[in-house]
């Protein structure tokens, strides 16, 4: 048995490979079949004169999503799916499948959501998948090559790291316990052991919200460097960055055309990252300062117009299309064929419409931001729209960021934070900075933000005895595969998303 990956070194040979039925269409005499086996995707044609009656027929009947084996040639045919066909020479049913509910034409994403643990196979989210593993084998590779020790942090914690409000409560023998935050305040230990670490684990957040770039549960990447400032922190961010997204495109060119992602702001990580403070992203976001000659309103208003183009081309081509489905001229196949790509278009339609609907709104955020507050998701959009490539925010205000942030000994009432915000609206995928290293002013800061005192003492510890400038960032890995292959919303980056409202299957 071989697998489809490997098929271009077979051309020409008989070969036995295993998979499921993942479509099928039959016409005299011959059936298409898609196979697939985990490794790729292939059209094998079953043709009854060369298999026979028996098997021609069992294929013919055979349902979506049965498990078969065939042994047949392996064909060079340039206009397929992965460059090959099979021309089946034996066909055998493993298993055969009962109805399956995904089928070809267009599914609400309630009901695929619900058929998560099937819709896994679809050739989308296998593509997705095959991203978000190159994805982590790269960033190991990245951190391993550079000597960085990898650390696991705790899952069950005793104190908040990111703020109390958005901690998992459970029992721990009788004593309140949290999930993880972040394993930073353990990175910082382990980096006064070790140097260099990072960790690679799961996270929790109870967010009761449900957005497109929130998970309940995601998975975080946490270098911490010892003896780092946070200019260094930055250079590290942009490397790493750089090195994972180059690694995808020079390893998942096929996934991402599965995906059909426009790779043009990608390939933009190569050149050097933009970075300014947070009093000039707010500047830029409040349209008080331009960008290339161009204001946050001006582009809005650009964005719109184009939108509004689209639109009309969209609704066009669904009129058409369903003008032609009822002249009664097509054929059955022809018929279904342009149901679907109606339903797909009018989900594109919707998409553009939500769109529309959302730049007045984030219009008006944008002009009223206050000074001093947080970014929330739609100022990130605005200002990463304006550039179309990763910008880093530095030097954000004390107030709305963690107590362990350091303060800015030239800018005062500034943390020397950084956040990474991703073009195309993903906004913020890296959150670090330079930690504080002053004993007391990091008291003062726990007390500041309402946290119990004794469940830091062993952090303090980290303070007195061999303290260091030191800096790190945290990745959500999610948040860095929905960028990358241009997903609208993150609930597709992972294999079985944990966000509010969603605990099955
Ligand atoms: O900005 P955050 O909260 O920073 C930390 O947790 C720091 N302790 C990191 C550090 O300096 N070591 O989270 C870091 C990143 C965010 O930029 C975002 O990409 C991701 O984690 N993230 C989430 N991803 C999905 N769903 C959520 N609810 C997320 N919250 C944060
Ligand atoms: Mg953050």
């Amino acid at each position: 048995m071989i697998y489809i990956k490997d098929l271009a070194k077979h051309e020409g040979q008989e070969v036995e490979l295993k998979g499921w039925n993942a479509q099928k269409r039959d016409s005299k005499g011959l059936v298409f079949m898609t196979m697939r086996d985990g490794t790729g995707f292939v059209q094998c044609i079953i043709n009854v004169e060369t298999v026979g009656n028996d098997a021609f027929e069992a294929a013919k009947r055979l349902p979506q999503e049965s498990s078969f084996s065939l042994t047949g040639k392996v064909v060079k045919d340039d206009r397929q799916f992965g460059g090959y066909e099979i021309h089946a020479t034996a066909f055998t049913v493993i298993a055969e499948a009962e109805e399956y509910p995904i089928t070809p034409k267009e599914h609400g994403v309630d009901f695929l959501m619900d058929n998560r643990h099937l819709w896994l196979r679809s050739k989308r989210q296998w593509a997705i998948m095959r991203v978000r593993n190159e994805i982590i084998y790269s960033i190991h590779r990245f951190f391993q090559e550079k000597g960085f020790i990898q650390m696991d942090a705790p899952i069950f914690t005793g104190n908040a790291c990111e703020g109390t409000s958005t901690l998992f409560e459970t029992d721990y023998y009788g004593e309140p316990a949290y999930l993880s935050q972040s394993g930073q305040l353990y990175g910082e230990a382990m980096a006064m052991a070790q140097g260099l670490i990072y960790t690679f684990g799961p996270t929790f957040r109870a967010e009761k919200s449900k957005t497109r770039r929130h998970l309940s549960e995601f998975w975080m990447i946490e270098p911490e460097m010892a003896f780092y400032d946070l200019k260094m922190d930055m250079d590290v961010i942009e490397e790493f960055i750089r090195y994972v997204i180059t690694s995808v495109l020079e390893k998942n060119q096929m996934e991402l055309s599965v995906l059909e992602r426009d790779t043009t702001y990608l390939e933009k990580v190569r050149a050097p990252f933009i970075r300014m403070k947070y009093e000039d992203a707010v500047s830029i976001i409040k349209g008080e300062k331009e960008v290339n000659g161009k204001t946050t309103l001006q582009m809005l208003e650009e964005e719109i117009a184009q939108l509004k183009a689209e639109k009309e081309t969209l609704l066009k081509d669904i009129e058409d299309r369903e003008a032609k489905i009822n002249s009664g001229e097509l054929k059955k196949g022809e018929v279904n064929f342009n149901r679907n790509k109606v339903d797909q278009l009018k989900n594109q339609l919707k998409d553009i419409e939500e769109k529309e609907q959302n730049i007045p709104a984030w219009l008006n955020s944008a002009r009223n931001f206050k000074r001093g507050d947080d970014f929330g998701g739609s100022d990130e959009t605005v200002l990463t729209k304006m550039f179309g490539q990763p910008v880093m925010v530095y030097n954000w205000p004390q107030e709305v960021k963690a107590f362990y942030m350091k303060e800015d000994e030239h800018d005062k009432g500034y943390a020397k934070g950084v956040d990474l915000l991703a073009p195309e609206g993903y906004g913020e995928v890296v959150g670090g900075g330079e930690r504080e290293t002053d004993l007391e002013r990091l008291k003062h800061k726990i007390i500041e933000h309402d946290l119990p005192m004794q469940a830091f003492e062993w952090y303090l510890d980290l303070r007195k005895f061999g303290n260091v400038p030191h800096a790190g960032f945290g990745l959500g890995l999610e948040r860095l595969v929905a960028w990358i292959c241009g997903l609208q919303h993150i609930r597709e980056t992972i294999p079985f998303p944990r966000s509010y409202g969603r605990l099955l299957p």
